[in-house]
């Protein structure tokens, strides 16, 4: 009988705190005929892999296990090169440079991993490192979602609040690639990156009330989720639509969403959508062209070595981090 190869990977089998994960050795995984096996070099601890692990909203449980979690291992987002390919793959070829996006098996804080062909998986863009690569989706593939579900078009004028998150500082450069108008808001030290972002205007929320201008928008994306509709109705136009990442103070986001269409009649139109956070491959192959147009740089922050994840999921859940926080496994 062969013996199996093994890999280092950092595993959780409990859900809690930073410290459940650990390194050790697992068996190195096997592609079927539909996957590709790839050798990560890359990979980011984010929002999505700490709130599987902290398991903080019980419903995530629902998806990842509800008493324990069924895929030890975390990480949806990753870059790497192929290393065997199964035999009914034709789109991409051993040695090809991929990143991509993975939030059903996860499997990225490892050594190795696989992903069917037909996933949420691409070539990396010229001109990108693996560290730039491994956090092209999941900013960008939320911001991206939002901005679709609001309707941005060229002419648009949208407020993004935390735009220096991940998914917000995605949504600056994805809504100005669109040829919206956008006011960013964020803390002092960042006012002048998130200029460099691309925003038209940037408010700076420590030291100014951005809800005291008289601007008024189309669409106000509260990117971190620290704000509420209540907070925003008035900075809206009329018809205007207010997402937020979270689900608000006992979930107000999620009925408010739900009532919308019944509420509709009444203040202007206003609105809150929450769009459930569904992503397809075509969006990975859109961010890739975005990212390769010179038009999409994810932000990134810290970069961590696999030995240090528990530090990375420290700091990713802080809430403080600039943009995405990178984990290299290999070189
Ligand atoms: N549960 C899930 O599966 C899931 C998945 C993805 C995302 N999300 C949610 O989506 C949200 C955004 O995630 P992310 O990764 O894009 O964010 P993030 O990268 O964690 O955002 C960090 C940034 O937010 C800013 N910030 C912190 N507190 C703020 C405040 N009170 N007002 C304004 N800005 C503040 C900080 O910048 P400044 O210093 O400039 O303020 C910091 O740089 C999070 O709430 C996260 O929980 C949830």
């Amino acid at each position: 009988m062969q013996r199996e190869t093994m890999m280092r990977a950092a595993v959780y089998h409990q859900y809690g705190a930073p410290d459940v994960v650990h390194l050790t050795s697992v068996p190195k995984p096997i592609p079927n005929p539909d996957e590709l096996l790839i050798r990560v070099v890359a990979t980011t601890v984010n929002r999505t892999d700490t709130g599987f692990r902290s398991a903080e909203y019980v419903v995530s449980r629902l998806f990842s296990g509800v008493v324990r979690p069924k895929f030890p291992i975390l990480g949806c987002e990753f870059s790497g090169v192929v290393e065997a390919v199964g035999s009914r793959v034709t789109r991409f070829s051993v040695g090809d440079r991929v990143f991509g996006w993975d939030d059903a098996r996860f499997g990225s804080h490892a050594e190795y991993r696989i992903s069917r062909e037909d996933s949420c998986i691409d070539i990396i863009p010229d001109g990108f490192t693996f560290s730039q690569a491994a956090a092209l989706t999941e900013g960008a593939q939320y911001a991206l979602h939002d901005i679709r579900a609001a309707n941005v078009v060229r002419g648009t004028s949208v407020l993004v609040y935390g735009a220096t998150g991940a998914i917000g500082s995605a949504a600056v450069q994805l809504c100005k690639n669109i040829g919206a108008f956008v006011t960013a808001v964020c803390g002092t030290q960042h006012t002048e990156l998130v200029r460099l972002l691309g925003a038209d205007e940037v408010v700076d929320y420590q030291t100014q009330d951005f809800t005291a201008t008289e601007r008024r928008y189309e669409f106000v994306f509260d990117a971190v989720g620290k704000r509420s509709f209540t907070e925003c109705k008035h900075l809206l136009k009329a018809n205007g639509i207010y997402i937020s990442t979270e689900l608000g103070k006992r979930g107000d986001n999620v009925w408010r969403a739900l009532a919308a269409p019944l509420l509709r009649r009444f203040d202007d139109g206003k609105r809150v959508l929450f769009p459930l956070p569904l992503t397809k491959p075509e969006m990975t192959h859109e961010v890739r062209t975005v990212a390769a147009s010179g038009d999409f740089n994810p932000l990134i922050d810290r970069e961590y070595s696999l030995n240090d994840i528990v530090e990375a999921h420290r700091y990713a859940e802080s809430g403080m981090k600039v943009g995405n926080v990178i984990v290299r496994v290999s070189e």
